[in-house]
């Protein structure tokens, strides 16, 4: 149980806020590159509670800039762009990716005031299809290369759930919360199989990037192997995954990250980004990879329950807008979430203190690409757990 203090400073995501400025030292999705095409290069976006406009200028290039215009405040998403920017489509002024105002059409010729504006813009940068931001204090880190993003010897596809009504720490939650697997997903099909009467055993282990969460669960008589399967929360907004999943003919392992992005107190955006390691696939970085959009809600807004995405929406959702912590009753099934809002803490009180709070890269040799230790096998069918899972045949058994 939390104070209603310590429930607002580990969810509010605005400039200022204890969490907000926390958040702000890492980088952000705020759309895929290909949802801005030529005919709509403009897309308004709300992220960390801000309010903002990603374009594609007519050279290609991304730019992200507050949704205000700094003249009277008309709404820059329904301007236009060309080759240096984009123009508030009112009366005109325009500005670069970096916030510098370089027209101002109504002013007397050899006006001087343009110079003096500054519009707010962040960088963004492009990986795997997704436009990233970052709002924090300059210099920003560098933009993180998990295996997932990164990797070409495979296929890669996206999927943009619908918008979720809730904070962002209540999935995030959800990432260090094993117990909930078979009561709120068990009579999905791939999860049949998955066992509740037997006893679990979860390990929390914090590392350098967040939690490894580790899940053994007893096969159901001696010569039915335990299953182990590893998957870790990388602090602060990503879950890492895998599961097996039909690939043709056979089966192959689908490795995801599934960003929740803070949009608002009690608005968060999913990515999943997904990537299947074939023989035969290609996924070169320099061509974004296809996406779609699930819809977690049908049209008389009932949850979806068939999809597992929407079983877990369903439960994020009636939390509440922000979950009110003074009334929960913790157990010990819930050790994973307390050591998360322990981190979260200790993170907050860094960034307050001027440090850099963990996981933000700054070596480029780190961030070649970032391999993590996912699992999810048979102990013993499949030999030593302890290696690292992204190949294919250290990943088996159930999803
Ligand atoms: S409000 Fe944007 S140019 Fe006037
Ligand atoms: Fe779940």
């Amino acid at each position: 149980m939390l104070s209603r203090e310590e429930n607002l400073s580990l969810t509010q995501v605005g400039p200022g806020t204890p969490a907000g400025e926390l958040l702000r030292r890492y980088w952000h999705p705020v759309a895929v590159a290909g949802e801005l095409t030529d005919e709509k290069p403009i897309k308004a976006v709300r992220i960390l509670s801000e309010d903002l406009v990603v374009f594609r200028d007519r050279k290609g290039i991304h730019g992200l800039v507050a949704e205000r215009c700094p003249h009277r405040s008309a709404s820059l998403a329904w301007g236009r762009v060309d080759d240096e920017g984009i123009r508030c489509p009112y009366h005109g002024w325009k500005f670069d990716r970096a916030g510098r105002c370089l027209e101002q059409p109504a002013e007397p010729a050899g006006s001087t005031f343009k110079d003096r504006i500054r519009h707010r813009a962040y960088p963004v940068q492009k990986l795997a299809g997704l436009l990233y931001a970052y709002l924090g204090p300059e210099p920003a880190p560098l933009l993180p290369r998990w295996d997932v993003l990164a990797r070409e010897d495979g296929k890669r596809w996206t999927v943009i759930d619908s918008l979720l009504d809730c904070n962002w720490l209540q999935p995030m939650e959800n990432s260090v919360d094993p117990a909930h697997l078979f009561w709120l997903h068990g009579e999905s099909a791939h999860l049949v199989g998955h066992r509740a009467d037997y006893e679990e055993s979860h390990e929390f282990v914090r590392f350098e990037y967040g939690i490894m969460k580790r899940r053994t669960t007893p096969g159901k008589n001696p010569s039915d192997p335990a299953t182990l399967d590893q998957h870790p929360l990388l602090f602060p907004t990503i879950l890492r995954h895998v599961a097996r999943m039909k690939n043709g003919k056979g089966y192959g392992f689908r490795h995801n990250l599934q960003i929740r992005v803070p949009v608002d107190d009690t608005h968060t955006q999913v990515y999943r980004v997904n990537f299947m390691p074939t023989a035969e696939d290609r996924a070169p970085l320099d061509q974004d990879p296809p996406f779609e959009h699930c819809a977690l809600k049908g049209p008389e807004g009932r949850y979806n329950m068939s999809l597992v995405p929407a079983q877990d929406a369903m439960a994020w959702e009636t939390q509440g807008g922000v979950t009110d912590r003074t009334q929960e009753n913790l157990g010990t099934s819930d050790s994973g979430v307390i050591l998360l809002r322990k981190l979260l803490r200790e993170q907050i009180e860094i960034v307050r203190a001027g440090g850099e709070p963990m996981g933000v890269i700054r070596n480029p040799e780190t961030n070649r690409i970032i391999e993590l230790d996912v699992i999810n096998e048979r102990i013993g069918l499949f030999g030593n757990t302890s290696q690292t899972a992204m190949r294919p045949e250290h990943a088996a058994a159930n999803g």
